[in-house]
Parts: structure tokens; C-alpha cells; sequence
């Protein structure tokens, strides 16, 4: 395990738990409609899966690469 953590989309200074409890209370459910309110996720994109994965499990935070351990056990 690494002991660092994936847990912010660094190009708006958002922490993923601002980005989920963002969408909680307005009803987003996608980063498309992040983005389009340039809430976070227009920049680099790193931040992307990860968001796309926080969407999915509820986690705020992930190992680095997580999305790619998801990936490689659904094949
Ligand atoms: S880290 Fe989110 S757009 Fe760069």
C-alpha cells in the first residue's frame, strides 16, 4: 500500500469529498456535468477516473493507479 493517497483534483484545489458533496446536493452523478460547471476536472484530467471511480464505490480517496487495478480484475 502506498502511503500516499489520491484524494484531490489538484488543478481546481477541490478534495474529492468537496467534489462528492458537491454532486450529492446538486443531483450530479457525472464529471461531464462537473466539468461543465468548471467545478473540477477541466485541467490535466488526472484527477478523472479517479472521480469517475468516487462516483462509483463513494471513496474520497484511492491508492494511486486504483483505476487501473479495477480495470486488470474486471478482465
Ligand atoms: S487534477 Fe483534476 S483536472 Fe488536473
Amino acid at each position: 500500500m502506498s502511503r500516499y493517497l489520491v484524494n484531490r483534483c489538484i488543478c481546481h484545489s477541490r478534495s474529492f469529498k468537496e467534489v462528492k458533496d458537491h454532486a450529492e446536493e446538486h443531483g450530479i452523478t457525472s464529471v461531464k456535468e462537473l466539468q461543465a460547471e468548471d467545478f473540477c476536472s477541466c485541467g490535466c484530467g488526472l484527477c478523472i477516473p479517479y472521480i469517475e471511480l468516487m462516483f462509483e464505490t463513494g471513496d474520497t480517496e484511492f491508492e494511486p493507479g486504483a483505476y487501473y487495478k479495477k480495470a486488470s480484475r474486471a478482465d
